[in-house]
């Protein structure tokens, strides 16, 4: 099945069985906001607290923060926000479709790419274990034709955005002949600069009222209270400051479901450390962060680091981790070392001294800072894009069924346990109920008495319930329940009284975090 298709599977299911919904879908929807549904909101619970306990609870030199997502207007100029927290906009004149002139540039380079991994693939199938893959890249025409076209393009590219030449990304749009992907024609408008903040009036008189901004990131509120947390928790250097919270951008283009959203949610964390040794930091972000990621078990080959050619101003090292979606390696994760630029813009346009002062060397200075920032909605796309399984599998008559199942990491899965009592009499439900009872202080658990066993255990794979418990006639004679295993569908018998015990182990979230 094309990728394209499994995405559309993907949406609806992520519909169907209440992960994400449009938001105020009864008035048709709004633009790149979305709602997540009741098994949603307990997966994006769980990966908050993965993330979360991996900061805050595993690094004694980490602490929390929420900050407000109002801050004083002034925050936003020293950021930098205010004046360039631009993207470059082009319209087509006969679509009338707005797209991101960086965007357009980016696919057509992944175009060049898809036509070499493409020739690789024909001839490691054409020559088998033969196959040498690295002399193949290096010599063959087609292969060499496309990088250099490919190299070309992204120097350009790379210039014109350092530069912030928006006639000159203009030129390589034309020049490459990229076309509306609507209406297909190259009438392309002017490149202009879009702010992609949001704005609101705070105060209820015109006069009195001041234009205050949704915040776009939440790091500029750990930024304005270093200072606060250093002081209040003695906080010595290397110490980080973590938060979760939502930010809010006007993209052009929001596209791909939860991929690029108007409202979303992002995990940051600032790690303030002695200049000097922030690339040495850096490196070490960059491991940790990709091991959080793999510990998730999706496979190495669909990770990886694409190093920034275009580095903002501030920065001295910049990453992304990406990892593969339905639509390609797209961008999760950003790891910068952001030098002083923030705390030491803050320092100036407050007036206040933000620094630290080193008792060792007697001296105070501005910390630099290494970043690691992760939407949470773009990291809950890449877990259910992953999980996503369709199955062909063996029914007990021999038949051949489907199945969709979530093949999520049971720590992540919104319902831990489904108790299901074979029939609706003879006391099953009332022992269901009971067994209910006492394990719902440990698990979320769903308890199900409708429709045959088969039905109740495909809705339980749809949404990724790694286990579910029958209750049936032996259980009421010697407290046994059957235990079916959502990947190897596979069932064993176990007694009540361990179950809480056997099941605890494999769905708490420690069970990731002690591969870290
Ligand atoms: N403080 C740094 C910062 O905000 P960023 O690369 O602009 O860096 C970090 O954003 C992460 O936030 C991205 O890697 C992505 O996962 C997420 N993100 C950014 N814009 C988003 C959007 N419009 N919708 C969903 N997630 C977004």
């Amino acid at each position: 099945m094309a990728q394209e298709d499994v995405f559309k599977k993907l949406v609806s299911h992520c519909k169907e069985y209440g992960f994400v919904f449009p938001s105020s879908e009864i008035y048709d929807g709004l633009s790149a906001v979305y709602d997540y549904g009741q098994n949603g909101v307990e997966l994006k619970n769980n990966i908050k607290k993965y993330w979360w306990d991996s900061m805050v609870l595993l690094n004694e030199e980490v602490v929390g923060l929420d900050a407000a997502i109002f801050m004083h207007p002034t925050t936003w100029k020293a950021s930098g926000h205010v004046d360039a927290f631009n993207d470059p906009l082009i319209d087509n004149k006969d679509s009338k479709k707005r797209y991101r002139a960086d965007v357009l540039i980016e696919d057509k380079l992944a175009k060049y790419e898809e036509k070499m991994a493409k020739e690789v693939a024909k001839a490691a199938k054409r020559f088998g274990d033969q196959f040498d893959e690295e002399q193949f890249v290096t010599t063959n025409p087609r292969v060499l034709a496309n990088q250099e076209k490919y190299n070309k393009l992204n120097d350009r590219f790379v210039k014109a955005m350092n530069d912030s030449d928006l006639d000159g990304l203009r030129n390589i749009i034309v020049e490459e002949e990229i076309s509306c992907p609507v209406s297909g024609s190259k009438n392309w408008t002017d490149v202009r600069q879009f702010n992609l903040m949001f704005s609101t009036e705070m105060g209820s008189t015109a006069e009195g009222a001041s234009t205050i901004y949704l915040r776009p990131e939440t790091a500029q509120g750990i930024f304005v209270n270093y200072l606060n947390v250093q002081k209040t928790g003695r906080m010595k250097l290397p110490f980080g400051i973590a938060q979760i919270g939502k930010a809010f951008r006007n993209e052009i283009v929001a596209r791909q479901f939860i991929f690029r959203m108007r409202e979303f949610e992002q995990m940051e964390m600032q790690y303030f450390v002695k200049p000097g040794t922030e690339l040495e930091f850096f490196e070490q972000w960059k491991q940790r962060r990709m091991k959080w990621h793999k510990t998730l078990g999706y496979g190495e080959e669909n990770y990886r680091f694409h190093d920034h050619d275009k580095l903002a101003h501030y920065a001295n090292a910049a990453t992304d981790v990406e990892f593969k979606f339905p639509f390609g390696f797209k961008e999760v994760e950003g790891i910068h070392s952001r030098t002083d630029f923030d705390l030491g813009a803050h320092q100036k346009f407050s007036g206040k001294k933000i620094q630290f002062f080193d008792p060792e060397s007697n001296t105070s200075f501005t910390p630099f800072v290494v970043e690691t920032s992760i939407g949470l909605d773009r990291m809950f796309l890449q877990i259910i894009s992953a999980a996503y399984t369709e199955e062909v599998i063996k029914k007990d008559n021999g038949q051949e069924d489907q199945r969709v199942v979530m093949k999520l990491p049971p720590a992540l899965a919104p319902v831990k346990l489904a108790i299901l009592p074979l029939t609706k009499k003879d006391g099953l439900p009332e022992k269901a109920r009971s067994i209910m009872e006492t394990l719902k202080f440990d698990f979320n658990c769903q308890y199900e008495e409708k429709d045959s066993i088969g039905r109740r255990y495909r809705r339980q794979d749809a949404i990724g319930t790694p286990y579910c418990i029958t209750i049936d006639h032996q259980t009421l004679k010697d407290h046994t329940v059957t235990v079916r295993h959502r990947d190897s569908m596979e069932q064993d018998r176990t007694a009540i009284d361990t179950l809480r015990e056997t099941i605890k182990d494999k769905v708490d979230i420690t069970t990731l975090l002690k591969q870290l």
